[in-house]
């Protein structure tokens, strides 16, 4: 086994940093001279440029990314004894928010190329209850939105994607986060673009929601001290605006990046495992590179042994969380997504890394998997 001679990182934000610092700098500094921590000008100036990114109406930043799901569907009015349908193969945020508020997760398989929920699945969960539909666009690839629409808009019930991870990415050449009635991002650090510490947004196109959002957002306050409807203390920090407004200016050479790296990855590893299915009208921001193989303990633990770092996005689909254990969904209640679940296994994946890297990877992973066929 041959090891890395360099450390290699699975998300490389200290080579981003150096690209962007002095414009990091400058950002931050700003900040700090006019010291709106709290709604300052630079959560205006993000919001108006990632609208126009996106290609909606309407960008309102929040806390967190668990933050603007929570916010959409209060602003959607989800609460007690209501059903919001989505994946069991996501990270928590997706079904917690919804039980945060009293409703039901209610859970429907996913497509076993791209591990999205499946459309098919969707009239069959629909019930009087059902309030919203919540789909994931998991590992940077938006689902299969056409259909998930045309279901939701059937039965009147609005659709929010969570593109926590998708954000940068387009379907039918349409962007992430403006295709459904809202949509959701995260800037977490290791987000295709992330912050320095927690952020995310809401954006959509309805001026009324818009609003609604805009006030749960701070406490339900329409004017100081004066609180018209429920709401959080969901705002996103001015200084985390400031260093999302300094990522951005990278942020389209860092998706085409992120996609060159993802199909060198696919070309060297096809072989060797299932590598992540990409629907030909999609482009992924690949904010997990995650194949599929058997053995996954055995090629995890080979792996760090050559120096390569690895992370299971996920171990446990939500339907078995113990979180979620009142809801009495047993093994076996959603197999694509339990399978899914034993045999993922992302890899180093960020703008920064290099032909060598990429290679090294591909053939240790390669040598791996063809030592454990024989
Ligand atoms: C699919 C998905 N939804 C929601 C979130 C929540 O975002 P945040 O960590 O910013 O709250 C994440 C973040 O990891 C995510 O991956």
């Amino acid at each position: 086994m041959r090891f890395a001679i360099q450390p290699i990182e699975f998300i490389d934000l200290k080579a981003q940093q150096q690209r962007i610092l002095p414009v990091l700098e400058r950002r931050l500094k700003a900040v700090l001279q006019h010291c709106k921590f709290i709604m300052g000008p630079e959560i205006g100036e993000l919001e108006e440029k990632l609208a126009g990114y996106v290609g909606v109406e309407h960008c309102i930043t929040m806390a967190s990314g668990t933050d603007a799901l929570l916010v959409s569907l209060m602003a959607l009015g989800v609460g007690t004894e209501d059903e919001v349908i989505t994946s069991p193969f996501t990270f928590i945020s997706t079904g917690e928010t919804i039980a945060l508020l009293g409703a039901r997760p209610v859970f429907v398989d996913i497509d076993p190329r791209t591990l999205n929920l499946d459309p098919t699945y969707l009239e069959g969960a629909i019930t009087q209850r059902t309030r919203a539909i919540l789909p994931v666009g998991l590992y940077g690839q938006c689902p299969d939105v056409d259909s998930i629409n045309a279901i939701a808009a059937k039965y009147g019930i609005p659709v929010i994607e969570d593109a926590a991870q998708s954000f940068g990415a387009t379907y039918k050449g349409r962007k992430s986060c403006g295709l459904s009635t809202i949509g959701c991002t995260s800037f977490f650090p290791s987000k295709p673009l992330g912050c320095y510490g927690d952020g995310g947004a809401c954006f959509t196109d309805d001026d009324e929601l818009a609003t609604k959002m805009r006030l749960i957002r701070i406490h339900g306050q329409d004017r100081r001290y004066h609180h018209s409807v429920l709401g959080i203390n969901g705002r996103m920090d001015t200084l985390q605006a400031a260093v999302v407004l300094a990522k951005l200016e990278v942020f389209p050479w860092e998706v085409s990046a992120r996609a060159r790296i993802g199909a060198k990855y696919s070309e060297l590893l096809r072989e060797a495992v299932v590598t992540p299915y990409i629907e030909p009208h999609n482009t992924s921001v690949f904010s997990q590179y995650t194949v599929q193989l058997n053995h996954r303990e055995n090629a995890q633990q080979k792996l760090r042994e050559a120096g390569i770092p690895t992370a299971i996005h996920y171990p446990i689909p939500l339907h078995r969380q113990p979180v979620f254990s009142g809801l009495d969904l047993q093994e076996g209640s959603y197999p694509v997504a339990e399978s899914a679940a034993k045999r993922v296994l992302s890899i180093p994946m960020h703008p920064y890394l290099k032909e060598q890297e990429i290679r090294f990877i591909a053939s240790t992973i390669t040598a791996i998997t063809v030592q454990s066929m024989s």
